[in-house]
């Protein structure tokens, strides 16, 4: 079935939904994007989503098009377009641009290039894995320095999902000067102890949406949370592993380069948050 897709302020079907050829974000992967889970029919961490999305635009200095609200207005619009109970509602801001391809940006006034659309997930807080626990590989984390900025260059990290699906795992986690840095597409945490470890908030890492909820909602049910950078091998050795993102929520991980986590079993710390998370997220949406 078609769906109806946001373009520049239209409302269109999937077909006919266009973006010029000279669009930077194609030519340049310049720009950003956010996702934004629907659970419920409602949105799962707007506020803070919306947020990142400002200070991602400001950073690569794209003007933001819209206030809170009307992004809000977009979001809920397409959710209730296209029917969608669970799933998520993708926003992507590029550069836009007028003509030829150059390196310099255009003229500040050029309007910036919005495209929004949403993908159905039935179910998927009930996700079967979060049972079962994801395996990971380790790989050499060869992106650029502002991985705080959540551009739509994800070449590297699909490279890193397709090294996964070719080792025969879920996911793939970064490694930098020996240290975990995030996951292909989400955060990454072990436990040891009782005790939640994350990496601190750098350039490194995408400053996770979930993650900041996650680490919040631990220590409100007096979990201690450490942040700081790991090893594989202390991961290795680990009690537990988990994963945090706007789509998967919180997912248990179970395996890393073939070796067992803890007992090999999702652990008890990731599916008490996971619960906690979803619990808390479903209230607070809207
Ligand atoms: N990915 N780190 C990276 C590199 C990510 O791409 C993501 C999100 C996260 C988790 O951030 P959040 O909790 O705000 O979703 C961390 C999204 C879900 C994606 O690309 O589909």
């Amino acid at each position: 079935m078609s769906r109806t897709v946001y373009v520049n302020g239209n409302y269109l079907p999937e077909e006919e939904a266009k973006v010029s050829v000279f669009d930077r974000g194609f030519l340049m992967a310049d720009g950003v994007y956010e996702v934004t889970s629907v659970l419920g029919g409602k949105l799962i961490d707007f506020a803070g989503h919306c947020a990142r999305l400002a200070r991602s635009l400001g950073e690569l200095e794209i003007t933001n098009p819209h206030s809170d609200d009307e992004w809000l207005a977009i979001h809920r619009e397409l959710v209730v377009l296209n029917g969608i109970t669970d799933g998520m509602v993708y926003l992507q801001v590029t550069r836009g641009n007028p003509g030829d391809r150059d390196f310099a940006y255009p003229a500040a006034d050029v309007a910036p290039t919005v495209v929004l659309f949403t993908q159905a997930k039935p179910g998927m807080a009930d996700a079967p894995a979060a049972k079962t626990g994801w395996k990971v590989i380790s790989i050499p984390d060869i992106r650029w320095g502002r991985r705080d900025i959540k551009t739509v260059q994800l070449l590297y990290p699909s490279m890193g999902k397709m090294m996964a699906k070719k080792a025969g795992v879920d996911d793939s986690w970064f490694v930098e000067d020996g240290l975990v840095t995030e996951g292909t597409s989400n955060n990454a945490y072990i436990v040891k102890g009782g005790k939640i470890i994350t990496r601190q908030l750098s350039n490194d890492i995408l400053h996770g949406i979930t993650r900041a909820a996650v680490v919040r909602f631990a220590r409100e049910a007096q979990m201690e949370v450490e942040e700081r950078s790991f090893t594989i091998d202390e991961a290795k050795s680990a009690d537990e592993a988990f994963i945090t993102s706007a789509s998967a929520f919180v997912m248990p991980v179970v395996e890393i380069d073939g070796a067992a986590v803890g007992t090999g079993k999702v652990g008890s710390v990731a599916t008490r948050l996971r619960e906690i998370y979803l619990d808390e997220m479903r209230k607070a949406a809207i």
